[in-house]
């Protein structure tokens, strides 16, 4: 049996030890100004090596009465410890995060606001005007073609019939693009005008033809409110037996209804362009004075909008096919004079210029 006087002598020890703990502990946690320094107070105390974890661990030496005592203090202390561990770390944690929980609670920011627009893109104007354009077309049987921005002169001049020594090419200021074939002669441009597509879609299927292309232009010419160096065009191209020139106006004419008005009026005067025979230039009726004059048909009542005519039969003969057999018409408008009228815009400059200001209200 353990001598009765020797085991409080032990205890007393033990608990005198736990009381430097704790005082030590208690009195370090007020200089713990960081989550890392409160980490390291608890490795320091309640981690495995401290001294209040050797303690524990020694409890089960000592005899029943010893171990209860001890046990019961050692047991008090780590709980507190660990306690004021823990309100720490939350109280640091609120701290950090202050302005956010004040956020959530409302005081400074009221969450249930709208939250604010996310501006999105659209399409530009031209673009929304080509495919308009395009749409009529589509719905009165015609397909949509693309061909390439960079033309052979081949295809721009000459199969429509416009030879290099021909004063029409005047009416059509090229960029030559600095490439010369084995006679030296410049032969590769941008095109002017999208009808060299008439003749690619024609050497690639046989008749009936009914297309329509749409893409840009571009024309070696000083920039002002009515003209631009880079456009678009839309062409059109119908070629099968028995078309007239009936049907050039029927399928022109619903176009214009359908793009400015039911009530439209048009007009068809002469017009020369090489490929065609006759050539036309189609009007509306002015849709702001309906025909009065005014600022936007410049008194005249009408507005021309684009150029047409029947396929001349050069033409035909140059992709092969037989002017006796096929007859058809052509047309071409320019894509942003069709915006600047029906919105009333007065400058072409205003569509590439990148003023969102302008873009925006598209
Ligand atoms: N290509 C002509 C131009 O740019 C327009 C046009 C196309 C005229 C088709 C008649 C037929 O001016």
């Amino acid at each position: 049996m353990t001598p009765s006087y020797t085991w409080p002598i032990i205890a007393n020890d033990m608990l005198k030890k736990l009381e430097t703990i704790k005082a030590k502990a208690l009195d370090e946690l007020k200089h713990i100004a960081s989550v890392a320094e409160l980490e390291a107070w608890r490795v320091s105390h309640l981690g495995k090596k401290s001294e209040l974890t050797g303690i524990l661990r020694s409890v089960s030496t000592l005899s029943p009465d010893q171990r209860k005592a001890v046990g019961a203090f050692a047991n008090d202390v780590k709980g507190m410890l660990e306690m004021l561990y823990k309100e720490n770390l939350t109280a640091m944690k609120e701290q950090l995060y202050e302005g956010m929980e004040t956020a959530a609670k409302g005081e400074k920011f009221d969450i249930t606001l709208p939250g604010r627009p996310v501006s999105s893109g659209r399409l530009h104007p031209a673009t929304q005007m080509l495919r308009e354009v395009c749409d009529v077309f589509a719905s009165l049987g015609f397909q949509v073609a693309e061909g390439p921005e960079v033309e052979w002169e081949h295809y721009n001049f000459d199969t429509l019939n416009i030879p290099a020594d021909h004063p029409a090419r005047d009416m059509w200021d090229t960029f030559w693009i600095d490439h010369r074939n084995e006679k030296g002669e410049r032969h590769m441009l941008l095109r002017t005008h999208t009808s060299p597509m008439q003749i690619r879609v024609m050497e690639k299927t046989k008749p009936p033809v009914r297309v329509v292309v749409p893409g840009k232009c571009y024309r070696y010419e000083a920039t002002d409110a009515r003209h631009e160096a880079m456009f678009y065009q839309i062409e059109g191209l119908a070629v099968d037996e028995h078309i007239t020139f009936a049907d050039l106006k029927g399928t022109l004419y619903e176009f214009a209804r359908r793009m400015f008005g039911e009530e439209r009026r048009v007009r068809f005067r002469c017009d020369y362009f090489p490929f065609v025979e006759p050539g036309v230039e189609m009007a509306i009726d002015c849709f702001v004075c309906g025909g009065k004059g005014c600022r936007l048909c410049s008194d005249t009542g009408w507005i021309e909008i684009l150029g047409a005519g029947m396929v001349h039969p050069q033409v035909l003969r140059n992709v092969g096919y037989d002017p006796e057999k096929y007859t058809g018409y052509a047309f071409g408008m320019g894509v942003e004079r069709i915006s600047m009228l029906r919105y009333g815009i007065d400058d072409i400059r205003l569509f590439y210029s990148n003023d969102l200001r302008f873009l925006k209200q598209f």
